[in-house]
């Protein structure tokens, strides 16, 4: 085959080079060129020695590598219908476009979902729905008894994202969209820089890397510091502290900030070297034990002046939780919200066994944290905020009817910034400008607009919110309970309160 293909482009360029001396212009000479470079470039794939398709197939073999890197948008565009595109299908996307930008949001011709598959979920209307103007509980408190300076949040937040592995712009578009429409911005675990002071509320996590937290103890080891965590602690603006143990897309494993993305700037505010990989450690260093963890958890509370402090984890090891909220009830202080991640949730990077293989699902993580905080009597004074894929308003109702208070989104703001799912958020090439670094690329995403359409995808997501429960005759959103939620199994309907309550064994 190799000869074959170089005899023919050898052959090729001889033809040509004979049209050229018979018809001496410029068309033939261009032929000539054309064909002359790629029987150089094919002879150059024959005989180099890196790659054996290449040495086989020259020249053609590159067609291979061409859709092998543009397979996913070909995907995308060509194939993917609107239900099987992953990690979010077309559906979901377009309704956070939609609803971002204010457009028609309604479907022609009936649902696209086969209501009789298995796994199917929907919620029951009500003969006597309530009017969607008057539905309650739109917006939580967040504080148990131990804190002195509650917040009144919104049941949908941005969840923890950090400037490094989103752009400048994307940060300040997030923040500004979450002060027009009363909303929270997690910092996510690289700290608090300027484009996260742009008025919205904050959400300051603080990760094992104590970014903005912390510092270089003499050993090069990150460490927990009092002063330079008060520091950004009792800034106004930092309305509660959330405290990471891991995330869905990497239980188990530290953040990753690729070098490329590391810029001069990020670098500054991490206090770290510039253009170097940064991986946070996996575990924490200010605390190794339950008792330890509450010590930790009243000191952070009281640096911040009594502000909210939650934890953030992907359930893991089941007596390890158990075991974490029992020492909560018997030492009587405990965080003041648990933010529960599933194995789904995204990131910016992760090592593919953890994205795919680590860590409990939302629905069960969700489940187990809320039956351990009744059954320890916690459920009054620790909320529950839940992340896991909510793009539309059944996730949020099925959220908060599983137990969460507050559902976090982070993939459905990027959605709303713009972002096409072309999945390049750890190559520093995102085409729209939210998860890159790249000083062009970052310049598409113009902060102006996309702050509306935070705050308009934030606002419509809770409106559809209010008029799927005022249809289900429900007045308040508090009062979703599990039982309202129905999902099929085979030719049998039933609701969640009996799957994840009275079927005790399969969580
Ligand atoms: C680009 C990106 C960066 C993230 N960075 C952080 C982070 O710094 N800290 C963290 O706890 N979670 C981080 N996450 C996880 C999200 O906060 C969230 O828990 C997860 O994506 C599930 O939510 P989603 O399904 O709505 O995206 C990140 C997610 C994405 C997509
Ligand atoms: S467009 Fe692609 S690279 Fe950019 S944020 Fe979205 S998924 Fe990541």
């Amino acid at each position: 085959m190799r000869n074959t293909i170089l005899s023919v482009f050898i052959l090729a360029t001889i033809l040509c080079g004979v049209l050229v001396y018979f018809i001496p212009q410029t068309g033939t000479i261009i032929l000539l060129s054309i064909s002359g470079l790629l029987t150089l470039i094919a002879i150059y794939d024959s005989l180099q020695t890196k790659h054996s398709l290449l040495r086989a197939f020259p020249l053609i073999a590159r067609l291979r590598w061409f859709f092998e890197e543009e397979r996913d948008k070909i995907q995308q565009y060509f194939i993917e219908d609107n239900l099987n595109g992953t990690p979010i299908n077309r559906e979901k996307r377009s309704l956070v476009y939609q609803r971002s930008k204010k457009q028609i949001e309604t479907v022609p011709f009936g649902t696209q979902h086969d209501v009789y598959k298995k796994g199917y979920e929907f919620v029951k209307h009500s003969l006597f729905p309530r009017d969607h103007h008057q539905i309650a509980g739109e917006r939580v408190v967040f504080g148990s008894d131990k804190c002195t300076q509650k917040y009144n949040g919104s049941i949908i937040n941005i969840s923890a994202m950090s400037f490094g592995s989103l752009s400048k712009n994307a940060v300040m578009a997030l923040n500004q969209g979450a002060k027009m429409a009363s909303f929270a911005h997690n910092t996510g675990e690289g700290g608090i820089s300027p484009y996260h002071l742009q008025g919205g509320d904050l959400i300051f996590q603080v990760g094992t890397g104590y970014f903005g937290a912390g510092r270089f103890d003499g050993e090069g080891k990150r460490v927990f510091d009092d002063k330079i965590f008060k520091k950004n602690a009792i800034r106004p603006e930092v309305k509660m502290i959330e405290i990471k143990f891991s995330q869905g897309a990497k239980p188990g494993h530290g953040g990753i900030l690729p070098a490329k993305k590391n810029t001069e700037e990020i670098a500054q505010i991490r206090a770290v070297t510039p253009f170097t990989d940064v991986n946070s450690p996996p575990g924490h260093s200010a605390f190794s034990n339950y008792d330890e963890m509450v010590l930790f958890i009243q000191k952070v509370r009281d640096l911040s002046e009594g502000k909210p402090v939650g934890i953030k984890l992907c359930v893991g090891n089941n007596d390890e939780i158990e075991d974490m909220i029992k020492t909560f009830a018997l030492a009587g202080n405990y965080p003041d919200f648990i933010a529960v991640d599933g194995g789904e949730g995204g990131t910016g990077a992760a090592p593919l066994e953890f994205s795919n293989y680590i860590g409990t699902p939302l629905i069960e993580g969700l489940v187990f944290i809320n039956k351990l905080l009744i059954e320890y009597g916690l459920k009054n004074q620790i909320k529950i905020i839940a992340s896991g894929k909510a793009i539309d308003a059944f996730d949020v109702v099925k959220y908060l009817a599983l137990g969460a208070d507050a559902v976090g989104m982070a993939r459905s703001f990027m959605l709303s910034l713009g972002c096409i799912q072309a999945r390049e958020c750890n190559l520093d090439t995102c085409p729209v400008g939210v998860a890159t670094q790249d000083k062009d690329l970052v310049k598409a995403l113009v902060v102006e607009k996309k702050n509306v359409r935070v705050k308009n995808y934030h606002n419509k997501t809770i409106a559809a919110i209010k008029e799927m429960v005022a249809a289900m005759g429900i007045s308040d959103i508090t009062d979703l309970k599990p039982k309202h939620i129905f999902r099929r199994r085979k030719e049998k309907v039933v609701n969640l309160e009996e799957v994840y309550y009275l079927e005790k064994e399969l969580i």
